[in-house]
């Protein structure tokens, strides 16, 4: 079954019960927050704040410029905790959770995430590298995205080797006829084009996420029958996952121009 839900993801997250899903795959908007940079804050863990986080830990929440880049990060950072505390009450103890982010970000989001599930619990930096658009001179032209991976227990989760897509050998002739037709496990170095123009996979909605990319952490971190959750759906290219591999599906968004895009493409599946 895919849900659809409509609205700001805080509220809606508050509504589902502790451990409900299986894995939670996010692709956060960074740089939509310019309204956001209004309200700049700055938190940190003091036992005397008021705020109450995660654990129980207490936090002040500070309010910091909005000019300089640390500042907007400040604003992202705010707008993040509360909803990646959401997600680590949500995930079942087996669970896993992928964040999806641009390489300018990633760091500090690391910092946050790190905060929340615990430092045992990151297992990979996945480089997703594409090879689209224009190379600047100035430096090496980036051509890749972040996806951190964690698992809310890293003794007990759900990991499907057996079940992943295997990729070409670079040197086929070096390892055999049987090897390299049954091709190799994916490193965390994930080559992979962004969603083609032309494509039956383009639903015109900016920032969507190719489907190959949402299959692979599907089948590898959970199983037919699971509920996966992506509380910053887009187009909805988790759900369309889910509904080829038979997993079960929330996706929520605040955009309406999003929910109906979602609808559109998932109509045989809601
Ligand atoms: C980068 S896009 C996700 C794209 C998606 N991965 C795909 O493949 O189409 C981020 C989405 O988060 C949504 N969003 C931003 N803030 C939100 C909020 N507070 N609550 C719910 N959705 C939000 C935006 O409307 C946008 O559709």
């Amino acid at each position: 079954m895919i849900e659809i839900i409509f609205g700001d993801n805080l509220t809606e997250l508050k509504k589902l019960a502790d451990q409900s899903v299986d894995l939670i795959y996010i692709d956060p908007p960074f740089n939509t927050g310019k309204v956001q940079k209004r309200t700049a804050m700055k938190t940190t863990r003091d036992e005397n704040g008021s705020r109450i986080g995660f654990q129980g830990h207490h936090y002040v929440n500070e309010k910091i410029g909005s000019k300089s880049y640390q500042d907007s990060f400040g604003d992202f950072y705010a707008f993040l905790q509360p909803r990646i505390e959401e997600a680590y009450r949500i995930l079942k103890n087996n669970g896993s959770f992928y964040f999806h982010i641009d390489y300018r970000e990633v760091h500090y989001c690391k910092v946050l995430i790190d905060e929340i599930f615990g430092r045992d619990s990151f297992l990979n930096e996945i480089i997703w590298a594409y090879d689209y658009g224009a190379r600047t001179t100035k430096k090496w032209p980036p051509k890749h995205d972040n996806i951190l991976f964690y698992a809310k227990d890293p003794n007990h989760y759900t990991f499907n080797t057996d079940d992943m897509d295997r990729i070409p050998y670079m040197a086929p002739g070096l390892v055999g006829k049987e090897k390299s037709e049954r091709g190799k496990l994916p490193t965390d170095t994930w080559w992979h084009t962004i969603v083609p123009t032309n494509s039956k996979e383009k639903t015109g909605y900016p920032t969507q996420k190719p489907l190959g990319i949402l299959r692979r952490i599907i089948r590898a971190s959970s199983n037919p029958g699971d509920t996966v959750l992506d509380f910053f759906a887009g187009s909805g290219t988790t759900g369309a996952a889910c509904a080829e591999l038979g997993r079960n599906c929330i996706l929520m968004d605040n955009n309406p121009e999003a929910i109906q895009v979602m609808k559109e493409r998932l109509k045989t599946a809601i």
